[in-house]
């Protein structure tokens, strides 16, 4: 979202009536989030007449998922693989009114996405369906609108019914953000403008902006198009204006602009500029349209890999799905922000939307923070993975979607890569090599980006890689395919497009004993390395028999400037596919961070190679008694070494040698205090240490930020804690948590990271798991003092105060 659009949006909000009067408006970007009415109802109703009665419904914002607010159950038909939660058909209703100055413009609704199977009708009249629940599309309202006194009706019906559809959990309903766009009769399309920077020097860049401007007057007219383009302080630094005959719908006009001595767009510094697009009749203003511009340049070269500037870079990069943990799929900008502060926390400098168009706030997001993007389409094309998913829709649908989606995303900086598909089936089939060309050649005829599909490793019976129609060959897993790329394919770089898919619960260590809360494991081939008598070890040693642990990979990828980087299996946790664990467990276990926001260890071990950080992590936590001994691992980076202590004695000193990623003791166990000292030519660099908790007495809050907007949509997330008499956290204990909160603001999601936990998380209370669990505050449209308070049986409550200002 541009900030022309984020501007009025915020000024619009609050009103119900949609008001064009400001002479100089001459687009409205106008947020359609309030005010909707929402059933669930999986009978046959039709809802979609005028004078349906909706008033008994609950009134809501959108983005909503109702699926998140249902209760986590093995009968509900996504399985455990679509998160145990329920789908069903929901309807929408939303009654609006526009003034009479709107009369003569154009009205459109759009949906960034509905999960799935949407249809609409403006005042009874039926505008469509869209199947695909992760597709951008709009409605033009115009013809069928009333002005002033007399209402619009939209109803939007969702069928998520058909299940399973989905290997992971989906979410259900208008789950992301919904807009009123009203211009003028002629105006850019949707989507109306496309920017390639081809030619970048120190001296220049050339801009080439293609603008379609869309007619509907029915009459010819002569426009002119002024495009400006500003810097980051708004300073106009480029320009070009140019006639345009508009005889027909649709007409379509390229400029160059040159940028003299661009700053460029980078991973530490995402420089961007805006393109503002003004068009006009007759010296009158018409239309005002953005576009965000990142100047970057990248390559991939078959031995040097991938340079982005011209500097040779390794893609860190993770998978993400795109649910929210608590907040199931709704979309929140600020919850999408802190993952990807979390990510780039840890080095991450590249996503992969896995496996399906992703929301445009993650693309915003990431042109703004400076991470790139590898952008996916389709989990499947015409060869179904489960009963009832995409590939049903295939044959009506693929290209426009595809096409939709290309349109929609290209002018952001982020997106380096498109990929067209994830592990398709198709792939083991000749249709595979017809859809591989017609989907190439889609993409190809509306962008100049390197195309990619994530399959399973290539072999002579891969008809999407044999179909040469790849500019990359990107594959999952078989991490011990990859050094003999250039010798299998010497014309076409490497990508891993996802790996390791290795297991992990956040907090949790004792691999070998554990019979209650992971369940059987269903494949003997996941592999537990050493567990010696009554020791506790072996960490990050299970993985999936398809994957790696979280060392072996990176290892590999690190070696080899042609292996121009990876996409780990998975960033955070994710709800549903537990794989390979089954119910009661309805989340993943393959995140570096669990489905709370919590990192795993492992985190903290690409931290120590991937980020800038000075960075010591010891674990685990110093709670076992009843035990032997105990492995202690330290992760660290820019240091010769690290001496541990126990109690004040050393246990020595340790070095990584060779391809180490960490180091390891085996320590006797005793209670106390373990301490770690990481040293650079014998100075130290960091001490952390890990102490034995006592008897829990109190419980401690601290919020991600203090300070909030008072914007209806804003997040706090905070960490719960329970402190021993000496503030010692306690990383033991399933204590239960009651939250309450006091003033403008409300909870909207609890979580404890706990993949088989089915305490609902939109409650008011979690238990504490491993040492942790999350509460997440949502400021209301009031500033004001939010109190937030824990309490829990026998223990001294906690309590904070979020500033909503
Ligand atoms: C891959 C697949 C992912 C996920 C993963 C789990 O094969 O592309 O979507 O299922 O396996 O390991």
């Amino acid at each position: 979202m541009n900030h022309l659009h984020k501007i009025l949006s915020v000024c619009l909000l609050a009103l119900a009536v949609v008001s064009c009067q400001k002479a100089n408006q001459t687009r409205i970007t106008q947020n359609f989030n309030d005010s909707w009415h929402f059933t669930l109802a999986d009978s046959a109703m039709d809802a979609s007449t005028i004078g349906y009665d909706h008033t008994s419904w609950r009134k809501l914002y959108v983005p909503h998922d109702w699926s998140i607010e249902g209760e986590f159950s093995r009968e509900h038909p996504a399985t455990e693989g679509g998160g145990a939660l329920p789908g069903g058909i929901g309807w929408y209703r939303k009654v609006f009114k526009l003034d009479e100055a709107t009369k003569g413009k154009k009205v459109y609704l759009r949906f960034d996405g509905i999960y799935m199977n949407s249809e609409v009708w403006i005042n009874g009249h039926y505008l469509g369906k869209r199947p695909f629940g992760y597709i951008s599309f709009e409605y033009d309202l115009t013809p069928h609108l009333n002005y002033g006194e007399e209402p619009n009706t939209v109803a939007v019906k969702v069928d998520n019914s058909k299940q399973p559809n989905s290997r992971w959990y989906s979410g259900s309903g208008i789950y992301r953000n919904t807009w009123l766009v009203i211009t003028n009769p002629i105006h850019v399309s949707q989507w109306g403008t496309y920017v390639k920077v081809p030619e970048i020097t120190k001296e220049r860049a050339l801009v080439k902006v293609q603008t379609t401007v869309l007619n509907t007057t029915g009459e010819p007219a002569k426009a002119s198009v002024h495009t400006s383009i500003k810097d980051k302080d708004n300073k106009i630094v480029a320009e070009a204006s140019s006639p345009l005959e508009l005889s027909e719908s649709e007409a379509v006009l390229d400029q160059e602009i040159i940028i003299s001595t661009p700053e460029l767009w980078s991973l530490n510094d995402p420089n961007l500029y805006t393109i503002l697009t003004e068009i006009s009749l007759n010296g009158e203003k018409v239309d005002t349209y953005t576009t965000p511009l990142g100047i970057r340049s990248f390559s991939f070269d078959q031995h040097k890999g991938f340079a982005l500037n011209g500097e040779q870079v390794k893609i860190k990069g993770v998978c993400l799905h795109h649910d929210l943990g608590c907040l199931g799929t709704a979309v929140n900008t600020r919850a999408i922000e802190r993952q990807l502060e979390i990510m780039k926390e840890m080095g991450v400098n590249a996503i992969r939307t896995s496996h399906n168009p992703p929301t445009p706030e993650l693309l915003d997001l990431c042109d703004q923070m400076g991470l790139l993007v590898m952008d996916e389409t389709f989990d499947m094309w015409s060869m179904k993975k489960s009963e009832y998913d995409y590939s049903v829709y295939w044959d009506e649908w693929h290209v426009r979607d595809l096409t939709d989606h290309i349109k929609r995303d290209r002018n952001h900086p982020s997106v380096f890569v498109w990929s067209i598909g994830n592990e398709i089936t198709d792939q083991w089939h000749p249709v595979g090599d017809s859809l591989a060309r017609e989907l190439t050649q889609i993409v190809r005829s509306l962008d100049d980006r390197p195309i990619t599909s994530a399959m399973n490793p290539p072999n002579k019976g891969n008809t999407i890689a044999l179909s040469g129609t790849l500019d990359l060959i990107g594959y999952n897993y078989a991490h011990d395919k990859y050094e003999s790329h250039n010798n299998e394919y010497p014309s076409t770089p490497f990508i891993a497009t996802e790996t390791t898919s290795a297991l992990a619960t956040r907090g949790y260590y004792d691999q070998k004993s554990d019979t209650t809360k992971r369940w059987p494991i269903q494949w003997d081939k996941l592999f537990v390395e050493g567990n010696p008598g009554n020791t506790v070890s072996a960490y990050d040693q299970v993985s999936t028999p398809w994957g790696s642990t979280h060392e072996e990979t990176w290892k590999i990828i690190k070696k080899h400037d042609f292996l121009s980087g990876m996409f780990i299996w998975t960033g955070f946790d994710y709800l549903g596919e537990p794989t390979p664990y089954a119910w009661p467990s309805r989340s993943s276990y393959f995140g570096i961070v669990d489905l709370a926001g919590f990192p795993k260890d492992s985190y903290y071990m690409y931290q120590s190679e991937w980020s800038d950080n000075d960075v010591l992590h010891v674990f685990p936590h110093w709670n076992w008694e009843g035990r032997d001994s105990v492995d202690v691992w330290a992760y660290y980076n820019h240091a010769d070494e690290v001496e541990l202590f126990l109690n004040g004695k050393s246990l020595g000193t340790k070095s990584k040698k060779g391809e180490d990623l960490h180091v390891m003791w085996r320590v006797a166990y005793a209670p106390g205090v373990l301490k770690a000292v990481s040293r650079k030519s014998g100075e130290p660099v960091l001490e952390k240490t890990v102490i034995t908790a006592d008897e829990p007495i109190a419980v401690k809050l601290s919020p991600d930020r203090s300070e909030i907007s008072a914007d209806g949509k804003d997040l706090s997330f905070i960490t719960v804690e329970i402190l021993d008499k000496d503030n010692t956290p306690v990383p033991v204990g399933a204590n239960e948590i009651h939250f309450s909160v006091e003033g403008p603001g409300k909870i909207v999601g609890v979580d404890n990271g706990d993949p088989t936990s089915h305490l609902s998380l939109k409650g008011d209370k979690m238990q504490m798991f491993n040492g942790k669990c999350l509460v997440v505050i949502q400021a209301d449209r009031k500033a004001g003092e939010i109190i937030v308070r824990a309490a829990s049986d026998g223990l001294k409550s906690g309590e904070i105060v979020i500033k909503s200002l």
